[in-house]
């Protein structure tokens, strides 16, 4: 058969799974979801709407192992909340029903927790934890983290990643990037600490190297994880893709999939986030060069969302897949199907009888005063995002 992007629709095996071809939807948060960090059925259809896309991938944003200490805004996902499982099993089921894999991020905010959230007042109170002591420019002090907290929440990990395993996930993506906790640890303009979690790379890689084993303790040994990473800080003091290849090749053996973005938040969010002004795969770069330093299949994203570029950057070995944000495509079911919602239903047709569902329950929800939706506009082709449903692939 004839394929426009052969190599962008080649499947993937990650693990114990193949992935249906190297389009990933990357984390994005999501505003509907509770006050106590539950996943609500708008936020289900969000992911629901992605995986129906025909990403190979839909991950799930930001769920906060340790919640007590490392909430970093109000849109996380609380892995320690009572019944937390029921909207992840939803959700990974909703992504899954679709041919996707589903994939959960596992985040700890570190010094950002509970600081620089959204509603601001809403603060635990709880003391923030860093790597190192600092004062924040708004005041803020931080702590430098002691080792019984360190151990606490590498072992919450662990035990988010079980959680998730359990509720239907496929695999699992730690952040390790734009600077939350492991990569403020691995940063050493963050990083002052003098004890075995600082100094040398081998020290500053010590928590992540930490979690990680927690997680493949959890969750055995073929299920796929994914870490995210910055291969480049952007900061003085910081660290450089030099460094950033050495810390890759010491998780190599512990992870399946390394996925390559650039910056930190706190100090360069245009790179964390690409604006229209940086270069269209700004980041691709970086990607090619962890290529040629580690055997696991490498992602990149970042300022990516023309299918031909994808396919050149995959079939030139750039990197093994892509990650899109604020490009990955989202499907409504087809505008003449919504008329037919029960007969579709009937014909056992459930792919679109459940969006069709979806839809009202997001349509019967009210809004705030100017807000946009929380959903994609219904559509067969955007024109303005990788149309995955017009490609010959
Ligand atoms: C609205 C929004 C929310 C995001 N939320 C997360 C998140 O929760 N976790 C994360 O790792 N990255 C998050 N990101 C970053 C994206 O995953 C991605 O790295 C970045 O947007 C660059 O990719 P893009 O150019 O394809 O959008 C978010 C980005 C946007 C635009």
């Amino acid at each position: 058969m004839y394929r426009k992007f052969p190599h962008l629709s080649a499947p993937l095996q990650v693990g114990n799974i193949i992935l249906r071809n190297r389009m990933f939807s990357a984390p994005m948060s999501h505003p509907n979801i509770t006050p106590e960090g539950l996943i609500t059925p708008q936020m289900t259809a969000y992911y629901e709407l992605r995986a129906r896309g025909g990403a190979a991938v839909v991950t799930v944003s930001e769920a906060i192992t340790h919640f007590r200490t490392g909430k970093s805004h109000d849109r996380n996902v609380n892995l320690n909340a009572d019944y937390a499982i029921l909207g992840l099993s939803e959700t990974a089921r909703a992504i899954k029903r679709h041919g996707a894999a589903a994939s959960i991020e596992l985040s700890h905010g570190g010094y950002r927790s509970n600081v620089d959230s959204a509603e601001k007042n809403s603060s635990s109170g709880e003391i923030k934890y860093g790597p190192s002591d600092t004062i924040l420019p708004d005041g803020k002090e931080v702590r430098e983290m002691p080792v019984d907290v360190i151990r606490e929440i590498v072992k919450s990990f662990g035990e988010g990643a079980a959680l998730c395993k359990r509720a239907g996930f496929d695999m699992v993506m730690v952040h390790g990037g734009h600077g939350w906790l492991i990569n403020q640890f691995l940063s050493p303009y963050t990083n002052k600490r003098s004890d075995k979690y600082g100094g040398s790379l081998e020290n500053r890689a010590r928590l992540a190297l930490e979690i990680l084993d927690s997680v493949r303790g959890a969750v055995g040994p073929s299920f796929p994880i994914e870490f995210r990473m910055s291969a480049e800080e952007y900061i003085e003091g910081g660290y450089d893709i030099t460094e950033a290849v050495e810390f890759a090749k010491l998780i190599e053996s512990r992870i399946d999939l390394l996925h390559v973005s650039t910056g930190n938040l706190n100090f360069n969010f245009n790179r964390t986030h690409p604006t229209m002004f940086e270069e269209r795969g700004c980041n691709v770069v970086y990607a090619a060069e962890m290529k040629k330093h580690v055997k696991i299949p490498v992602v990149t994203i970042g300022a990516i969302s023309d299918p031909v570029m994808m396919e050149d950057i995959i079939a030139s070995g750039k990197a093994d897949a892509i990650a899109m944000a604020r490009h990955t495509r989202c499907a409504m079911p087809p505008l003449s199907s919504q008329g037919n919602a029960s007969k579709i239903r009937a014909s056992g047709k459930s792919t679109a009888a459940s969006s069709s569902s979806i839809r009202s329950r997001i349509a019967a929800r009210p809004m705030p005063a100017g807000s946009a939706s929380p959903i994609c506009t219904p559509t067969r082709s955007t024109g303005l995002s990788a149309d995955i449903g017009s490609w010959k692939m």
